[in-house]
């Protein structure tokens, strides 16, 4: 019999959940035992498991003031608000609350068409921008596909895609015409860690300015110091419109996610109305909790710890591409956020439907520990993947 409730992304027969029973620092407790955790559960769990402080953040805002309607005001919505546009690149000057990463791009899909009138967006094939109807269908893996038709007027290009060098965003959006946003992971993340080149966004930024689009920059997965910066973005030289933010925003701690808006964007809402709204916008809770996690790591150093630890990651993954030369392909990433290609032959691959389309890696192996992970750890994890590789071979 299977669970009362639906498992996501898969069949429901034999669907076996994680069993979890709690966690401290980069390790957590499952009903099978300890277990390193070098995936951040889904990429959020960035200031580690079972962190106190965050934990009695959201307990005394529980206490203080669990609930509000959307268009509250209190104290910490504001300081959160004023803390985040605080560290994302100067004019930016609001911020729009949602649940979690794919509202957030939802929203900004919006806000794109509300500013340019236009319902056109461009995105990659290789990128993943979330489950809600818009997010997916900017979306380009097979999560989309599975849904089709989706939302018209999103067209998908091959950047980052082993058969394209560059980007095609600039010959597109000519091509298109009528293009109102472009939406990119910063690095991309679910879909194998693929890292734009040098010079990538101030390309595709020249673009969207030549053509008045808005470049919406996802950093649902890769912010909140995933890379060794806070923003994926930072790591190339240009400002985005929009950020759209998620997951590792509150630690995994709370629901919350959120669309940062340049002050050019802003603006057009000083006299029009923004057509956006959620019953649980800027819940207490969740903003209790993002703003506790964004002291943290601001306290614990974990955006530094990630750059830090960056060559220790690649050098241990590399010795086991030394081991293991038959199985183990490209190895690449930034900070804490990395992927190892696998060749495992079919017994090892997942289901027919889901599988990468010829072209995109046959599975990339992809880690992101917490961010409070120790190099002792981070040895240790490696030397577990070594272990796991060693009963493939
Ligand atoms: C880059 C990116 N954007 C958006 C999302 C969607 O976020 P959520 O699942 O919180 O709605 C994800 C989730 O995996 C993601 O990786």
């Amino acid at each position: 019999m299977s669970d009362p409730f639906f498992h996501t992304w898969q069949a429901q027969r034999g669907a076996k959940g994680l069993e979890l029973r709690g966690g401290e620092g980069a390790w957590l407790e499952t009903a099978s035992g300890r277990v390193l955790d070098f995936g951040a559960l889904v990429y959020q769990v960035n200031p580690g498991h079972g962190h106190r402080r965050i934990a009695e953040a959201i307990a005394a805002q529980a206490m203080r003031l669990a609930v509000a309607p959307p268009n509250a005001v209190y104290p910490e919505k504001r300081e959160l608000a004023e803390r985040l546009l605080a560290k994302a690149p100067k004019g930016f000057t609001k911020v729009l609350f949602t649940l979690g990463g794919s509202d957030a791009n939802e929203n900004a899909l919006k806000i794109a068409r509300l500013v340019t009138g236009r319902y056109k967006a461009i995105a990659r094939y290789r990128g993943y921008h979330g489950a809600t109807f818009g997010a997916v269908s900017l979306s380009g893996d097979w999560r989309r596909q599975a849904v089709e038709p989706g939302l018209p007027g999103i067209v998908h290009v091959l950047d980052l895609d082993p058969t394209v060098t560059g980007t095609q965003i600039p010959r597109v959006m000519e091509l298109e015409g009528n293009v109102g946003a472009v939406f990119l992971e910063s690095v991309v993340g679910a879909n194998g860690v693929l890292i734009p080149p040098k010079g990538y966004y101030e390309e595709v930024r020249a673009a969207c300015d030549r053509h008045g689009a808005l470049l919406v920059i996802d950093e649902v997965l890769a912010g909140f110091g995933r890379t060794g910066k806070l923003f994926g973005f930072e790591h190339w030289d240009f400002t985005p419109d929009m950020i759209t933010c998620g997951k590792a925003l509150t630690g995994g701690y709370g629901t919350l996610g959120a669309v940062l808006v340049h002050e050019r964007v802003a603006e057009r809402f000083e006299e029009h109305v923004l057509a956006c709204g959620l019953t649980h916008h800027a819940h207490p809770i969740g903003v209790a909790a993002a703003l506790e996690t964004l002291r943290v790591y601001d306290d614990e150093k974990l955006v530094e710890n990630a750059a830090a630890l960056e060559p220790r990651m690649r050098a241990g993954l590399l010795a086991l591409r030394g081991r293991f030369p038959e199985i183990v392909g490209d190895v690449r990433g930034l900070g804490l956020l990395f992927a190892m290609e696998l060749r495992l032959g079919d017994a090892h691959r997942g289901p027919k439907e889901i599988r990468a389309p010829e072209g995109f890696p046959e599975s990339a192996l992809v880690l992101s520990p917490p961010l409070c992970l120790t190099a002792e750890e981070l040895d240790e994890g490696v030397a577990r993947i070594g272990r796991a590789l060693a009963k493939v071979a």
